[in-house]
Formats: C-alpha cells, structure tokens, sequence
C-alpha cells in the first residue's frame, strides 16, 4: 500500500499524458510553449480569475508574490508556525520577517480571533495557508485586511480545488497561490506551481518578476528570477485536469467515509461551515501517535506526520525571538497529528484495512 499512489494514477491517464508530452517533445519549445498558454487558461477559468501564472514552484510563486508586493527589509508578513516551511521561508528570502499568529485546534488554520493583534505599522501582507486541503474564512481575513489596507495571499498549495461558499481557492484573496509537487491534490511529475490574481497591474508585474524582471527580451525593468515552469509539466496537468473535478468528489467521499469510521476514536478532520475539502492530507490526533504509527507500518500501512515541529522552533527562525510556549495549540498538534494514506485510487478494502488498523491500534495504547 502507498501513502499516495501516482503509478495507479499514471497508469489510468497514461495514454492522454504520454500524448501529451509527445506533442511537447515533438514541437520542442520546452521553455514557454503553447501548453503554457493553454494551462494558464484553463487554471483562470477553474479559480475564478483573471489571470493564472504558472510558476516553477509552489515556493517560488510565494515569493514572487511577496516581491510583487514590494515586500522587503524592515517589513513583516503574517503567517502561521504549523505549516511547510516554504510558508515563512519565502517571506525571510524576500529580507522581512515572518510574524506567527496561531492556529484553531479544529481545523488547524490560522485562529482569526488572534489575527489583530498580530498587525502593526510594519505589516504589508497577511499570508495564511489554507492547510491539509481546506480555507480558513477568506471574507473575515479579507475584511481585516481591508480595513488595514494589508493584502491578502492565501498560500493554497495544498488546497486546490477546494471551495468556500461556492468559490474555489487561490480565487477568493488579492492574489491566490497553489503547488503542483507530484503529492499535491493537483500535482504534475516534477516541481510547480501558480499564482492567480484578477489584479491586471499586479499580474503583469508577476509576469515579469517570473521571467528575470522582464517581458521583453534583453530588457530587464525589475529584479526577477527564473521562475517560469516547465512545458512537459504544463502538459501533464493539461492531461490531468480533465479528471480532476472526479479526483477531487473521490478524496472527499473517502474522508467522509474514513471520518465516519474514525470519529468514536480520534479527532477527525472538522469541515468549517461553508467549506469543501480536498484532504491533501488526511489528518488525525493520536495522542500515542508513534506507537500507533509503529503498529500500522508494521501491517504495510504507510503514515506520515505533517508537520513534527513548529516553524518558530526552527533554528532558521531563531532571530525572531519566538520561544516554545508562544503557539501551544500548533505545539500540541506538532506532537498529535498523524496523517493516513489518501488519494482517489484508494479502494475501499484498503480504506477498510486502515480503519481497522488504526482502530485497533489506538485502543490498544489507551
Ligand atoms: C503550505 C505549503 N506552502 C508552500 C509549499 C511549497 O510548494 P512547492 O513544494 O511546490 O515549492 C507547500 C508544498 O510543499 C506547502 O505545503
């Protein structure tokens, strides 16, 4: 059994990605070809928006955002410590500082009752990320943001295809961010990642800053990067895309499924009012959590834990002065979460087999 399956998914698509690809490798503009074009399309379409960017990676599309911005030294940008530390990190690479706020122990997103008082002068961006596949209340983020003139952007690498009353994510915020790494709900067979906005201004500057700082050969108005991704990868997703509304309806009757099960004996994943969930991972409290882990792995059960430490406690973010105790429910869920297989290929005898597993396993550490 594996945590994700991408071969069984390769094998159930493989004649339209390999023709796909084939198109790319016989045409050969490997950097910009029209699969570019043609994805960036369809991306705006499925979010809602004006423009989509396709980008190198989910990492890289944050930090163009934050450079879009005009983000930089002396500022700071809010995020939350219980996340990928792609999330702060783009934030320290861009020369601010991350400013944690907490998150709610349901849903493990960014605890909004606490987002006030984290904003001061110096705050340009609040950046919250829309964890394990669903978003936290985008209107009262965006109302809070609005009132202090701080844009929003929401980091939705793992939430792509997830929707909040009706919209879907990376749509909903001044500029959306996702992550098309091979794990992810929508994921191609190497890094990506894309930026959406309807802002025209700030998607040409995006543009520009994903192509060395310019749109016009040789002519360089802004610093930039290369950041643009790759065409064979462009095709993958073109071949993907089609099945990714069936991919995405899959993972949430299996979360449903495995919550209903899970419910008597854990803390299941909480669906907030308003919003769907894409599960890009399936997470659990198990208090015993690597005991049980033990026990699963040694039944072929593969699990994972997203995420063990907290990014305050990261020695790369020592400078900012945070010490343990300053975020306890990300700290507690740091030490409790443990995350189950998930992915639309999962057939039921082994969603069943999990349960089972993960049942017995957990009463038996009680
Ligand atoms: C919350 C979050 N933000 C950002 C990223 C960065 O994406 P990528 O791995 O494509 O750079 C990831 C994915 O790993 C993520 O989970």
């Amino acid at each position: 059994m594996q945590f994700i399956d991408l071969q069984t998914q390769y094998k159930s698509y493989q004649a339209e990605v390999d023709a796909r690809m084939r198109a790319v490798l016989t045409h050969g503009q490997f950097i910009m070809g029209p699969e570019i074009a043609e994805l960036e399309a369809a991306l705006a379409t499925y979010a809602g928006v004006k423009h989509a960017l396709s980008v190198a990676s989910g990492t890289d599309s944050l930090e163009i955002a934050l450079r879009a911005l005009d983000i930089g030294p002396g500022d700071e940008v809010i995020t939350v410590p219980f996340t990928w530390i792609s999330s702060a990190e783009v934030i320290g690479l861009v020369g601010a500082r991350p400013v944690f706020v907490d998150i709610e122990p349901e849903t493990y997103n960014l605890d909004i009752s606490r987002l006030e008082q984290a904003i001061t002068p110096r705050t340009k961006a609040i950046m919250p990320v829309s964890l394990f596949g669903q978003m936290p209340d985008y209107d009262r983020i965006n109302a809070l943001g609005a009132q202090h003139g701080i844009p929003v952007i929401e980091d939705g690498a793992q939430s792509f295809g997830a929707t909040q009353r009706g919209r879907r994510s990376c749509g909903v915020t001044l500029i959306g961010s996702t992550s098309f790494f091979p794990a992810k709900p929508l994921g191609c067979y190497g890094d990506g990642g894309a930026l959406f906005t309807s802002d025209d201004a700030l998607a040409d500057k995006m543009r520009a800053i994903r192509n060395h700082g310019g749109l016009k050969r040789h002519h360089h108005p802004l610093l930039g990067m290369n950041g643009r991704f790759d065409t064979l990868q462009a095709a993958v997703l073109l071949a993907k895309l089609p099945h990714f509304d069936w991919e995405v309806a899959e993972r949430a009757r299996i979360g449903a499924r495995y919550s209903q099960r899970l419910r008597s004996v854990c803390a299941v994943p909480a669906i907030a009012p308003g919003n769907t969930h894409v599960y890009a991972q399936y997470t659990v409290r198990a208090p015993n959590r690597d005991l049980v882990a033990a026990q699963l792995k040694a039944q072929g059960i593969p699990t994972a834990v997203y995420y063990p430490k907290c990014l305050h406690e990261q020695p790369v973010f020592a400078a900012c002065g945070y010490q343990l105790g300053d975020f306890p429910v990300s700290e507690k869920a740091s030490v409790e979460v443990l995350s189950l297989p998930m992915h639309p290929f999962l057939t039921e005898p082994d969603q069943d087999r999990i349960v089972q597993a993960f049942i017995a396993a957990v009463t038996a550490e009680k």
